[in-house]
């Protein structure tokens, strides 16, 4: 098996190309680095390209010869994709079309996306499960909702399988140390509490305090980031073994509040997290929880990793060693 990974040099994408050489699987990432790493590709050779560039994205490909590609690549920040609506259809929804072009051009018929469960919007109901509607609230969830309906009128038309994956929030570091979550600007809860802990010149902002939850706090379905690599490749095997088109939900099913995140950080560190109370972001919902019954019955997918506890002590883990 070789896979092609668009955005492998990233955090999501270089997690799941361990995962994928650990099961003997070739890897090969197509990468920008506009927001990715170098030293986060250790698994395979890095070609430096952009999914816009359709020629060279299509020349890699057919070099490669691989038998799925798996196309993390997106820029996946909610705030600026509302002051930047035009970079983010660009890159994620065009960029995904070429993604698509070159796999017709080069014949290759399978394909793992990276969804999110920003393509659900505000929830009407909780936990939300793959049939909940479609609603972005963003430029962001649109351009990502965009490629799921894409890729369901590319399997329809041209025989491709895909596999859309949206996940919750992705969180932690790999259990081995060698690579974990960095992202710059950093916007994602769990580094943040790390920094609150391990930055003395930083001050974590947590976002409302006055949500109708459990404690005031948002409510987020933290999954790890190892976890994702398991699903991605039991999705992979899956679309091997001639399994048909199919979306996933990746998340747990659990929530855990800002407050109670920033307490197990404490309690697993032994050290405080500097933070203060900062008004909600427009737009944020209480509470996003999975219904992750789907992934679990389909790909016997268990996140093994993704208590609170241990996304934290991997991500501290990392942090601390100055990942
Ligand atoms: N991190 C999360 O919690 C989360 C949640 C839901 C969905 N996602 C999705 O998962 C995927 C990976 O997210 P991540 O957190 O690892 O982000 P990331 O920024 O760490 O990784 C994205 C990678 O894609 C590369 N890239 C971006 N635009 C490119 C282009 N035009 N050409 C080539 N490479 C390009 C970047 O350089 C980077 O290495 C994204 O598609 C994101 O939308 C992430």
């Amino acid at each position: 098996m070789k896979v092609f990974v668009t955005g492998g040099a990233g955090y999501v994408g270089s997690h799941c190309c361990k995962r994928f050489a650990e099961a003997g699987w070739e890897v090969v990432v197509y990468d920008n680095l506009s927001r990715g790493w170098r030293e986060f590709v250790r698994w395979g050779p890095l070609v430096e390209g952009d999914i816009l560039d359709e020629e060279r994205l299509t020349a890699a490909i057919r070099e490669a010869r691989p038998d799925a590609i798996a196309h993390f690549a997106a820029i996946a920040y909610v705030g600026e994709s509302v002051t930047e609506p035009d970079r983010y259809y660009r890159n994620n929804s065009t960029g995904a079309l070429n993604v698509l072009d070159a796999m017709r051009k080069t014949g290759v018929e399978k394909i793992l996306f990276s969804s999110t469960c920003a393509t659900y919007g505000t929830p009407q109901k909780t936990p939300i499960d793959e049939t909940h509607p479609q609603a972005p609230i963003n430029p962001y969830g649109w351009s990502k909702l965009f490629v799921e309906k894409a890729l369901a009128d590319y399997a329809h038309a041209f025989g491709m399988r895909y596999t859309s994956l949206r996940y919750f929030n992705a969180a932690g570091a790999d259990p081995g140390g060698e690579i974990g979550e960095r992202h710059e600007p950093e916007t994602h809860l769990i580094p943040l509490v790390i920094r609150g802990i391990l930055d003395p010149d930083f001050t974590l902002s947590v976002l409302g305090d006055d949500f109708p939850t459990r404690d005031g706090t948002a409510v987020r379905d933290y999954v790890h980031v190892a976890d994702l690599g398991e699903a991605h490749y039991a999705a992979l095997k899956r679309l091997e073994g001639g399994g048909g088109s199919e979306t996933f939900n990746l998340g747990t099913g659990v929530g855990t509040s800002v407050a109670e995140a920033v307490a197990a950080a404490e309690r697993v560190t032994g050290r405080p997290v500097k933070r203060r109370i900062a008004q909600r972001r427009p737009g944020d919902p209480p509470e996003l929880v999975a219904a992750a019954a789907k992934a679990r019955d389909m790909l016997g997918w268990r996140p093994a990793h993704s208590g609170i506890d241990d996304i934290i002590r991997s991500a501290f883990d990392w942090h601390s060693r100055g990942g």
